[in-house]
């Protein structure tokens, strides 16, 4: 077994999808892992007819014990080989925060927090005995500054940003990169029918299919200095970049004027 190998979580639909589409299109044997088996099944027939290959399986993120039995069924097909972890799957509800429902705010930190630190634990000695492996975090512009509307889900991706940093670091010597891709809005169903003030001042710019070529670049880029966070488009670069130049007056200043609060 000599392709390389790629897991992609929340795979059935949004960016997951059109990774998983981008990575086979590539070579890339692809686990697609999602809790929407139909859309996992539209993939598969997707990858195939294109010619690439797929495994698929039912996992939700937040169970560890899941995780464990479709990572362990999905080795056994690569011959060990884990060479990328794309932990995408997440979900966003947006609204006045104390007129969320706490159910609501829960399932936030259930997917986008545990769900992705189950996947680093669970995936990591199959990624540490991967040469050149590279765990990819979907991060998001919400991390550089608390949004409003957005408070929770934007809280969960800091703790992504926090994760992805740590994990650099501390998985540098068991060599396993690991990097966090940075996206402003995009055109999938998270955002569908969000009326949220920064959406308002800022609009829905980005396709899934641009978000899906900055992960493959990335993980394809080797230099000698590692790049740890990879804003996608524009807007999102100029604003991780202003972030860091600009004091924390300024950065509440603009954020407060985005966000017309
Ligand atoms: N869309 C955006 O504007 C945007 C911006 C920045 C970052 N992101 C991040 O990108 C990632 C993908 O977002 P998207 O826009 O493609 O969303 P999406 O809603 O289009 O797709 C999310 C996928 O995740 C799956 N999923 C949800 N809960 C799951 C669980 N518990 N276990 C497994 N799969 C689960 C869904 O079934 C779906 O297929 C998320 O982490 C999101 O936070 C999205």
């Amino acid at each position: 077994m000599t392709a390389r190998a790629v897991v992609v979580t929340g795979a059935a639909a949004g960016i997951g999808r059109a990774t998983a589409l981008r990575f086979a299109r590539d070579g890339w044997l692809v686990g697609a892992f999602d809790v929407d088996q139909g859309g996992l099944t539209s993939l598969a027939e997707e990858i195939r007819v294109g010619g690439g290959a797929v495994h698929t399986g039912v996992l939700d993120v937040t169970d560890a014990d899941q995780w464990r039995e479709r990572l362990a069924e999905f080795v056994s097909v690569t011959g060990g080989r884990l060479d990328v972890l794309v932990n995408n799957a997440g979900v966003l509800a947006s609204g006045p925060f104390a007129q969320t429902d706490p159910a609501v705010h829960q399932r936030m930190v259930d997917v986008n927090v545990r769900g992705v630190v189950n996947g680093c634990a669970v995936a990591h000695p199959h990624l540490a005995a991967t040469p050149g492996s590279v765990l990819v975090n979907l991060c998001s512009a919400s991390a550089i500054y608390g949004q409003p509307e957005l408070a929770t889900y934007s809280a969960t991706k800091f703790a992504v940003r926090g994760l992805t940093e740590a994990l650099e670091l501390e998985w540098r010597s068991a060599g396993i990169r690991v990097l966090a891709i940075w996206p402003l809005f995009v055109q999938t169903a998270m955002v569908e029918g969000m009326h949220t003030a920064a959406v308002a001042s800022l609009g829905v710019r980005l396709t899934a299919e641009d978000v899906a070529d900055e992960i493959v670049s990335a993980v394809g880029r080797r230099g000698r200095f590692p790049r740890v966070h990879h804003p996608v488009g524009r807007q999102a670069r100029v604003m991780l970049l202003a972030s860091r130049f600009a004091p924390a007056w300024l950065n509440r200043a603009i954020n407060s004027r985005l966000t017309r609060t």
